[in-house]
């Protein structure tokens, strides 16, 4: 299939707007999905030294870092009491510990003696023991045990207790803060929870779980992943079946935001009109990955791409889990939906498998990019164990991830620019400004006046 772009100078008619397309969709969403949310946050643009001075990135750590919540593990990481996983970030490790079945703290990771690390593995204990002296704590954290208790007889053994760390559950997730202090997770996640309701979260398990550093400030990393406004030039291979220029943005807090973009829809910036419907539907059968059925057909006369495509997702999601979709809405079967949470969280919405991502900092120019999928335990069936995380080498791409299948290719068309996104954002210093769209790259620019936000609390 030729993609034929529009000439340069040609004017884009972006319309119609996301919105238009699935209130009139055959199935068309619910109002929610529909309404608008878009604050005025200006068009002043923002330094680049914001990505790449030590100094900043510094006062990330002390204000953002250290104040905000930040998703840790899934609860099905740690299933039996005694099970942990170690979550860190800015040199900090977290044990986070399923204490009870039903209860999970979180712990500084640091023997109270003279500061070992305590774990280095996640893993399954029934107690705590440093390895340089042998002290001891309980699950729970209280001090257990000091083989040379003897020689301390000054120190309250409570106050050896591993330091507590202040957790929130929501959607099977454990998010953490190191803040004692920060607002309640339910206010950070708003609408999240509510917008969220019918895709059980909590019954999703993790299929896979890939993770890879980059050489690029995370916040380089995590925009490359919070607008539509890349694919014309990343992702060409989207064109005849992505409506990028139609897509929606919403920013509802200084927490959290979205974007929602068609498939099965044209771009605009393509000349479609010699494609026919099968041909939208092949073009996104070969490239999209998020199809549970890679079963090539016609669309039927009368039918467009994307009426068949929900139809299609909806027998072959029933087909893959066994429960019902006959009246999830088009939007909701088939559409990118990426609601993101400040500052490092991207959670997508909808029915099909559900993308995940963690972007965190590793020094101010690298960073660590998880990328989940979730997918709904089949009913009636026991919770398939959660993938491992899968680690690529510097050298290794995306694509060779086979589990990620066609997003593989597509994750590595986004990561190919973020080495050179970093190069180019120290040659331009102080001296020149980034840009961010009105509209389009709204999401971006909430992120940075939240971060001003935190920093200048
Ligand atoms: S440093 Fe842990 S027991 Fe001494
Ligand atoms: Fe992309």
């Amino acid at each position: 299939m030729k993609i034929e772009f529009l000439k340069s100078g040609d004017v884009v008619d972006a319309r119609p707007t996301y919105k238009d397309i699935i209130r009139s969709d055959a199935i068309p969403a619910p109002e929610w999905l529909i309404a608008d949310t878009v604050p005025d946050l200006g068009h002043a643009g923002i330094p680049a030294t914001n990505y790449t001075s030590p100094e900043f990135f510094q006062k990330e750590i002390d204000k953002v870092w250290l104040k905000c919540w930040q998703m840790a593990c899934r609860e099905e990481e740690i299933p039996n009491v005694g099970d942990y996983h170690l979550y860190e970030i800015v040199g900090r490790s977290v044990l986070i510990v399923r204490t009870e079945p039903n209860e999970i703290k979180a712990f500084i990771n640091v023997c109270t003696h003279r500061g070992r690390k305590l774990e280095t593995h996640d893993g399954c204990k029934n107690r705590f023991r440093c390895v340089f002296h042998g002290w001891e704590w309980n699950l729970d954290g209280s001090f257990r045990h000091n083989p040379w208790a003897w020689d301390f007889p000054n120190v309250d053994p409570n106050s050896l207790a591993l330091r507590d760390i202040k957790i929130g559950k929501w959607g099977g997730f454990v998010f953490i803060t190191f803040d004692k202090d920060a607002p309640p997770l339910e206010d950070v996640l708003k609408p999240i929870p509510e917008h969220f309701a019918d895709y059980q979260f909590e019954d999703r398990y993790i299929a896979i779980h890939v993770a890879k550093k980059y050489p690029s400030n995370w916040k380089a990393t995590a925009e490359a992943f919070m607008e539509s406004h890349h694919s014309i030039a990343t992702h060409p291979q989207f064109m005849p079946y992505l409506g990028d220029a139609n897509s929606g943005y919403d920013v509802f807090s200084d927490y959290t935001s979205r974007q929602l973009t068609a498939m099965a829809v044209t771009s605009p910036f393509i000349d479609g009109s010699a494609l026919t419907q099968t041909d939208i539907y092949t073009a996104m059968l070969a490239s999209s990955g998020r199809l549970a059925s890679d079963q090539v057909a016609d669309v039927p006369e009368g039918m467009t791409a994307r009426a068949f495509a929900a139809q299609e997702q909806r027998k072959a999601m029933t087909a893959d889990n066994g429960y019902d979709y006959s009246n999830a809405s088009d939007a909701e079967m088939l559409d990118p939906m990426l609601y993101n949470v400040f500052p490092n969280m991207s959670f997508w919405a909808g029915y099909s498998p559900n993308i995940v991502y963690r972007w965190r900092p590793d020094g101010v120019d690298s960073s660590i990019m998880d990328i989940y999928m979730l997918r709904r335990v089949p009913k009636g069936q026991a919770r398939p164990k959660p993938a491992p995380v899968h680690w690529l080498g510097d050298d290794e791409p995306f694509t060779s991830a086979e589990e990620l299948g066609a997003l593989g290719g597509v994750f590595e068309q986004d990561m190919a620019n973020l080495p050179f996104v970093q190069e180019g954002l120290k040659m331009m210093g102080d001296e020149i400004p980034v840009q961010f769209a009105e509209y389009t790259e709204m999401r971006l620019r909430q992120l940075h006046q939240t971060l001003r936000k935190f920093i200048d609390r």
